[in-house]
């Protein structure tokens, strides 16, 4: 694999380092069909039909777009039913990448997660991590543990300019441990830390973080979705490791850990499929133990065989420097063309998202009117773009209260990996634009059905 571009000093354009062979249309809508379909969605844009969407940047996540030898694999792939060879070649490209001895295959991360926390945790116990994405803290405290966040001071600020926002505060990490070492199953670090705002952990913290755990005796997982962009960032921003190779990075990062979970639907470039990875022979026995009751065969785990060669293929092309050299300075135009144009963001932009902070775009609309989500269906009917709220929709509330607000309103722009071009990122530049330029004019809303569990999924609003 060819290593770290340097583009030609004279070009300040990064281009897409692949072209297109298919092409899927996008349906054309107008502002006055758009206003429509918002209203009978109950401005929820969960509840839209994705062909009434032009620009999707709802998640990253399954949505990627395959290249010609993942497709040429997919062909290739063995669907039997035990020892499949689509499941080898799999195993033998995790194992690569990721350096640990058993590989559990899982149909997503969540099931990972619910298999690993299974096998590991009881009730009463603590798990703590950088930030833990919702499906990790759901799983956690399905299997009656706290899962609890110690990301450092500056995470926690929109506008702090630290290159690892994602770290995690070592010295809390220690306390906690100190305090109650014989509650903590284990040791959990999400890489990027998309809670957070996608943004980066350094090699150093968590080179730090592996040798707390190891003197203290407790196992430390990755949750390693974005293994690859975190990778980058190491490469990019951490000064001993300028220039390093972003392979030998996330080598070095991935065996740091003593397992991992890891959602494929992201640095997998599959459209499905997950894993876990560990060397404890004891723990993998149980953890396929529990796999055979819930997703299947340890040699396929959930996943079709195509899904299995899709991922082997795609883990490699997630670490191909000329890809994340493209994925990183994309997912920062956006950010550095909103920023430009005055919508305020979380800074600096992250891997595979970008942030706009709407408490500070529309003041005029308080938390309990959900002035993320205000944003959100502004960008919908301006633009045709899907966004999702991540303020008091999705975090405050609870107990059939929507008056709880969430510490802040953000709303997510998440980047499919591959699938959209410069000109469609311009056209979302100039939809927020225009949408900041008649802020005012925004308008909160009243929740007018809140479902009992992950609300933000399936409520209804009004307009105030
Ligand atoms: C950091 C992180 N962990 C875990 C998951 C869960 O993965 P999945 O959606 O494949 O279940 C996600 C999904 O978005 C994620 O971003």
């Amino acid at each position: 694999m060819s290593e770290p571009t340097v583009p030609e000093p004279h070009y300040r354009t990064i281009i897409e380092p692949h072209r297109i062979k298919v092409v899927e249309p996008i349906r054309m809508t107008t502002r006055a069909e758009r206003t429509a379909l918002l209203g009978r969605a109950g401005f929820n844009l969960f509840t839209l039909a994705a062909d009434d969407v032009l620009i999707d940047l709802l998640t990253d996540s399954g949505t990627a777009a395959m290249s010609a030898e993942q497709w040429a694999a997919v062909v290739r792939a063995d669907e039997s039913y035990a020892g499949s060879r689509s499941f080898f070649r799999f195993e033998a490209a995790v194992k690569d990448i990721f350096g640990h001895q058993h590989v559990i295959p899982t149909h997503q991360g969540r099931a990972a997660e619910r298999i690993l926390f299974g096998c590991t945790v009881r009730p009463g116990q603590v798990v703590p991590s950088n930030n833990h994405f919702d499906t990790t803290r759901a799983n956690i405290e399905f299997a009656g543990a706290e899962a609890v966040d110690l990301v450092i001071a500056e995470g926690r600020v929109p506008s702090s300019q630290h290159p690892f926002k994602g770290n995690m505060d070592v010295a809390r990490l220690e306390a906690l441990l100190a305090a109650r070492k014989a509650d903590v199953p284990l040791v959990m670090l999400t890489v990027t830390n998309n809670s957070g705002g996608g943004q980066p952990v350094a090699l150093e913290n968590i080179r730090a973080v592996s040798a707390l755990c190891r003197r203290v005796g407790v196992p430390f997982f990755l949750d390693a979705c974005r293994f690859a962009e975190n990778a980058f960032f190491i490469h990019q921003r951490e000064p001993a490791e300028r220039g390093r190779p972003v392979g030998e990075i996330a080598r070095e990062m991935l065996r740091l850990a003593d397992g991992c979970t890891m959602s494929a639907k992201k640095d997998g470039m599959a459209n499905t499929g997950g894993f876990i990875v560990t060397d404890d022979d004891a723990l993998a026995q149980r953890m396929r133990n529990l796999l055979i009751l819930t997703e299947g065969f340890p040699t396929y785990g959930g996943m079709a065989g195509r899904d299995l060669e899709a991922i082997a293929q795609g883990l490699y092309e997630a670490l191909d420097p000329d890809y994340l050299t493209y994925r990183a300075r994309s997912t920062a135009y956006l950010g550095e063309r909103l920023l430009a144009a005055g919508v305020p963001i979380v800074e600096p932009p992250g891997g595979h998202a970008i942030y706009i902070d709407a408490a500070q775009l529309c003041p005029h609309i308080p938390p309990p009117q959900f002035p993320g989500q205000a944003v959100v269906c502004g960008l919908y009917r301006t633009g045709g773009i899907r966004s999702v709220e991540i303020g008091s929709v999705m975090f405050g509330g609870g107990q059939n209260s929507s008056a709880a607000a969430a510490r802040l309103e953000l709303v997510r722009l998440a980047i499919p990996r591959r699938v959209y071009t410069q000109s469609h990122i311009d056209y979302v530049v100039e939809a927020a634009v225009e949408l900041f330029a008649q802020r005012n004019k925004l308008r909160g809303l009243r929740m007018v059905y809140e479902p009992p569990v992950l609300r933000h999924f399936t409520a209804r609003f009004e307009e105030i």
